[in-house]
């Protein structure tokens, strides 16, 4: 079975080493296992909520698209595009922002710090907030739910914009989806093997922090130059360094195999001076940058090709927008006012009991099970993480199998292979056995 993975980059910026190591190499990696379908797509139309300067959105378009070609991404095996070459995705925004609860949104981390830091300088609360701002997370779900992809990876900062999506195609496909689902729920994927880079000074590296490390900017002199630039302590050639607490370490190792750390960390505690120290992290990162800096050049240079593969990438996209596309805008009764000859008489909605998952707050992964009139029926023991709760669902939906049901004076408790999935009143069996049965 494979696994649709997608993930959007806004395209405010010129990707530096942080953004290389933290999301283009993994991206990248990961696109090429063979049970991995990869949608990675420019996120321009959310530049536009952050960023009014034009050319600084085209440019960065480009060089964003550049930066991931030139790290091996394979536009014939990835689904590379622009989000705004999509026109269902706004489409579809639309449709979304219809279901939406404005409430939801109010809870958006990023839009409430903003009127925080409104309140704290004692301007109106919504001072210079806009309505893309505030709808950022629907954009968002519409990106997510427009492909149905089932993992998303993101940085610990986009988890919640994940839970509103979830939260927005729950509702949708409860309100439209007359028994069936018309979006797949969207699971988090969160990689905390990925290494977070410390900047210059040492903080996150960050365009915020102004403390970055290109990646091809400036060639190979700008790498040399910001890596004499990174903070060390004042230890002098000879004296033991403390190769643990030092950036150079954390970023050498990002690049390097264990046996090349272990050696660099061993010479740090024997006194390597920090020069030296610099330059073999400098000698490590250009030879694998080189050749990847080389097509980056190559692409800039020619960005028809980049048009072209973006407008390739984008025509195939489509090709699965259009079709959910259709659906969408019969279920919501936006059809054709003639129905075509012989098209059935639509049939009467009704709902059906489903199951509903979430991450609950200690960030667990749990389910319900709801009867047709979106009653709970029961709360699931927590999950480590989302594909064990699938897993479960999947096997329950076969039917309630005898073995599986224990019961313990008034309660019954569910138990698959062993696994104890939930507990609830017995006198609720029967309505829970009608559900699954009706499922
Ligand atoms: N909001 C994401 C970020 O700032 C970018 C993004 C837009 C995205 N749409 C997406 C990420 C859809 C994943 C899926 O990092």
């Amino acid at each position: 079975m494979t696994i649709r993975v997608l993930t959007g980059i806004t395209t405010t910026g010129t990707p530096h080493l942080g953004n290389y190591v933290g999301a283009i190499r993994p991206s990248v990696q990961a696109s090429r296992k063979p049970d991995v379908d990869a949608f990675y797509f420019l996120a321009d139309y959310h530049a536009l909520i952050k960023c009014e300067d034009p050319d600084r959105v085209a440019r960065s378009r480009l060089e964003i698209a550049a930066t991931w070609l030139a790290a091996g991404l394979d536009p014939e095996v990835v689904m590379f595009y622009r989000q705004s070459d999509i026109p269902e995705i706004p489409e579809l925004c639309w449709m979304l922002t219809c279901v939406t609860a404005k409430g939801l949104m109010n809870r958006a981390h990023a839009y409430k710090a903003a009127v925080d830091q409104n309140i704290e300088k004692q301007v109106d609360p919504d001072d210079g907030i806009t309505m893309g701002l505030f709808s950022y997370p629907v954009l968002m779900a519409a990106d997510i739910l427009m492909f149905n992809a089932n993992l998303v990876p993101v940085g610990r900062d986009q988890i919640q914009h994940l839970e509103m999506a979830r939260d927005i195609a729950q509702r949708f496909n409860h309100l439209y989806g007359d028994g069936e689902d018309l979006f797949v729920l969207p699971e988090v994927l969160i990689d905390d093997d990925v290494a977070t880079l410390p900047g210059l000074d040492g903080r996150k590296m960050s365009k915020s922090y102004d403390n970055t490390i290109p990646l091809f900017q400036g060639g190979t002199r700008a790498l040399r130059s910001a890596i004499s630039r990174i903070v060390t302590d004042s230890r002098k050639p000879g004296e033991p360094k403390d190769a643990e607490a030092s950036h150079l370490m954390t970023l050498y190792r990002a690049f390097a195999d264990p046996k090349q750390s272990a050696e660099f960390k061993a010479s740090l505690e024997q006194g390597m001076g920090w020069g030296d120290a610099k330059d073999q992290l400098f000698a490590l990162l250009d030879g694998q940058l080189a050749p990847m800096r080389e097509r980056y050049e190559e692409l800039m240079a020619a960005p028809d090709r980049i048009e072209e593969i973006l407008q390739a990438g984008a025509a195939k996209a489509r090709r699965h927008a259009a079709p959910l596309m259709e659906r969408l805008r019969e279920a919501v009764g936006l059809r054709g006012v003639a129905p075509a000859a012989g098209t059935p008489a639509k049939k009467s909605r009704k709902s059906a009991s489903r199951f509903v998952s979430f991450r609950d707050d200690n960030g667990e992964f749990r389910f319900r099970l709801l009867d047709a009139r979106g009653h709970d029926l029961f709360l699931s023991e927590p999950f480590a993480d989302p594909r064990a709760t699938g897993g479960v669902i999947r096997q329950l939906q076969q039917g309630l199998q005898q073995e599986w049901i224990v019961r313990d004076g008034d309660t019954v408790s569910l138990k698959v292979d062993g696994v104890l999935i939930c507990r609830f009143p017995e006198d609720r069996l029967e309505a829970v056995q009608s559900a699954v049965t009706a499922l």
